[in-house]
């Protein structure tokens, strides 16, 4: 079952996260992990600053979770995770798509370019990635990062974004 997060499932939200984000551990500049990845003060700021997190729930277990956050006209897709013994079996793709189907507005996902196998996965999605001008461009207007994530990082966009270009 896919359904909004509600204030009971602060806790594993935060441990998907932190579970998830393992497979970022050595393969991302080591100056952009720590441990843990995101911390509840982190995570608490994101949904402030309006990311929206879904869950998708087993027999009452939550297995992972996806945000969005709308900014100005676009919905960015933020802090995807799947529990890390649950990788690879369709779940990301459900939430995805239930999410997608939720807003008209063109959707932006930013990820670490060292992530090949999450940039694989948009990829699968329809979404590309945009030019490393571009994408330079979109951190900065839309995202609130640190530069040294702006650097390491890439943005995707769907094919609604792409057509607003002309
Ligand atoms: C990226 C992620 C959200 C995708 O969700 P998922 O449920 O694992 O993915 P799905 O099963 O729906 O889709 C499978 C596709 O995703 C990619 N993928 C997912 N897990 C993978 C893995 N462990 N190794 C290689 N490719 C993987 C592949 O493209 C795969 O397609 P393929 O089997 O045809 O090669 C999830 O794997 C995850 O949490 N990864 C770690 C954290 C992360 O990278 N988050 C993205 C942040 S933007």
């Amino acid at each position: 079952m896919i359904r909004k997060c509600d204030n009971n499932d602060f806790e594993d939200i935060c441990s998907i996260i932190n579970d998830a984000a393992e497979a970022y551990n050595g393969v991302i500049p080591e100056d952009c992990w720590k441990t843990p990845y995101m911390s509840r003060e982190e995570l608490r700021h994101e949904i402030e600053e309006g990311v929206v997190f879904w869950v998708y729930e087993e027999n009452g277990e939550l297995i992972a979770v996806m945000g969005t956050q709308p900014v100005q006209a676009v919905v960015l897709i933020r802090h995807a995770y799947v529990r890390t013994d649950r990788q690879n079996q369709g779940i990301g793709s459900r939430l995805l798509s239930e999410l997608r189907r939720k807003t008209n507005r063109p959707i932006l996902i930013g990820t670490w370019a060292d992530a090949s196998w999450a940039i694989r996965f948009y990829e699968k999605h329809g979404f590309q990635l945009v030019s490393p001008v571009e994408k330079e461009r979109l951190l900065m207007r839309y995202w609130s990062i640190p530069d040294r994530q702006i650097e390491t990082s890439v943005v995707l966009a769907d094919q609604r974004w792409f057509s607003t270009l002309g």
